[in-house]
């Protein structure tokens, strides 16, 4: 049995995993911690069994430090962090303070607590990131594997590399017993409309653009999300302490072959199920025209990385690890998802959501 602490539990990932260990361990505790930077976002952990939810700051020393001695924690999953990077391409301070400072103040506290008071407990630190550490790679370039050199482009991307590299010196300095994940971009439930699908999602029912950034050809290696949580607990439990482990999909894809699919699937659905077009009356696929006809090519992103491809080979050979899912099979339930839960669509875009699309597509238009 285990005692976990969750951070950025009320986010995309940080909620499925949350859903998916409750499932999977139900003896375990978990306490959720969260800052709840998109209002909204609390409603991602409803209906979740048995688990403690504390509105905080990773930054709250005391705060954390509180939740540790209370709970008995002897495991910390850190995903909390400022995750968009246009939101980092106009404003990177917030990522530097809750990426770089946010996870060093959770090292310190983890090390005072497991490490330093008293003799040593058993505890693993488990730091969530992203292949966007490693920077872009050409057309032809072989796929990123945990020793390729990190050369982060964003902000965003250099705020995850800075805490990367501060949970690997706690490792070599102190002996906290850490594991970092890098993952490619996730994709499933519960993510905000601000990302590529979700985004694309929603503004599709609605009638509104989307909005291709460029020539649309860059390319990203794609993940359901409940894949990436499985890649995350094979870690936990029986990955190898101080090591760095690579979790992808094999998808490559081109953002043009991305939005396609997902057009394809959104048309699919709406001709399997008459009752849609009621539903969402100002969708193309209600007036009978294909979802494709919302593409619209906008400015391009500043520093645009052109490619990310995940060599997962070591979390495959090292702990058995295999996606479950496809592109075509995640992208059908994800469509499916958000059909299905369009009140949690309207709870998560609300004033603040509307003032953010205003801002980032105003300005590319
Ligand atoms: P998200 O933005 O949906 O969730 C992040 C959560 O962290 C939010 O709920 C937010 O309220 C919380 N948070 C932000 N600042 C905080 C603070 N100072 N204190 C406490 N909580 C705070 O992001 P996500 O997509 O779920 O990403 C989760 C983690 O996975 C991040 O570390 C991200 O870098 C990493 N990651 C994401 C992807 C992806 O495709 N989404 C891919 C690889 C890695
Ligand atoms: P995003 O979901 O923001 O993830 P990341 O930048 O972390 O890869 O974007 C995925 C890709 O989609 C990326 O190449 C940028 C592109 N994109 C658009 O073309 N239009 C959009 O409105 C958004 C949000 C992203």
């Amino acid at each position: 049995m285990a005692n976990l602490l969750v951070t950025g539990a009320a986010g995309f990932i940080g909620a499925n995993f949350v859903r998916y260990w409750r499932e999977q361990y139900p003896a375990d505790g978990i306490v959720a911690l969260d800052a709840l930077t998109y209002a909204g976002n609390v409603a991602n952990l409803d209906g979740v069994p048995q688990v403690t939810f504390v509105h905080g700051d990773i930054r709250d020393e005391a705060l954390v430090a509180g939740i540790l001695a209370t709970h008995d924690i002897d495991t910390l999953v850190h995903f909390a962090a400022e995750s968009h990077v246009d939101r980092s391409i106009q404003g990177p301070d917030a990522f530097i303070d809750t990426n770089v400072l946010g996870t060093h103040a959770l090292l310190k506290v983890a090390r005072a607590y497991w490490l330093d008071n008293g003799p040593a407990r058993p505890h693993r630190f488990h730091h969530v990131s992203t292949d966007e550490v490693y920077g872009t790679l050409g057309a032809t370039d072989p796929a990123f594997t945990e020793a390729t050199a990190y050369a982060p482009n964003s902000p965003y991307a250099a705020s995850k590399a800075a805490s990367d590299h501060l949970v690997r010196a706690y490792h070599h300095t102190y002996g906290l017993q850490v594991t970092t994940s890098n993952c490619s971009n996730n994709y499933g439930p519960y993510q905000f409309p601000e990302k590529l699908i979700p985004l694309f999602i929603v503004n599709a029912l609605h009638g509104r653009a989307l909005p291709i950034y460029g020539d649309g050809q860059q390319i990203r290696d794609w993940l359901y999300v409940e894949d990436h949580c499985r890649g995350i607990e094979r870690v936990l439990k029986n990955g190898r302490v101080g090591e760095c482990y690579n979790i992808g999909g094999g998808e490559e894809l081109a953002n043009l072959v991305v939005i396609d699919t997902l057009c394809a699937a959104i048309d699919r659905a709406f001709a399997n199920d008459p009752t849609l077009a009621a539903r969402f009356p100002e969708a193309p696929a209600a007036k009978g025209l294909p979802t494709a006809s919302l593409k619209t090519t906008v400015a391009d992103r500043p520093g645009h990385d052109r490619r990310y491809a995940i060599d997962a080979t070591k979390l495959e050979r090292e702990l058995g690890w295999k996606p479950a899912e496809t592109f075509d099979t995640g992208i059908r339930k994800t469509v499916q998802w958000y059909l299905d839960h369009q009140p949690w669509v309207e709870s998560v875009t609300s004033g603040a959501y509307r003032q953010w699309l205003d801002q980032n597509y105003g300005a590319r238009s």
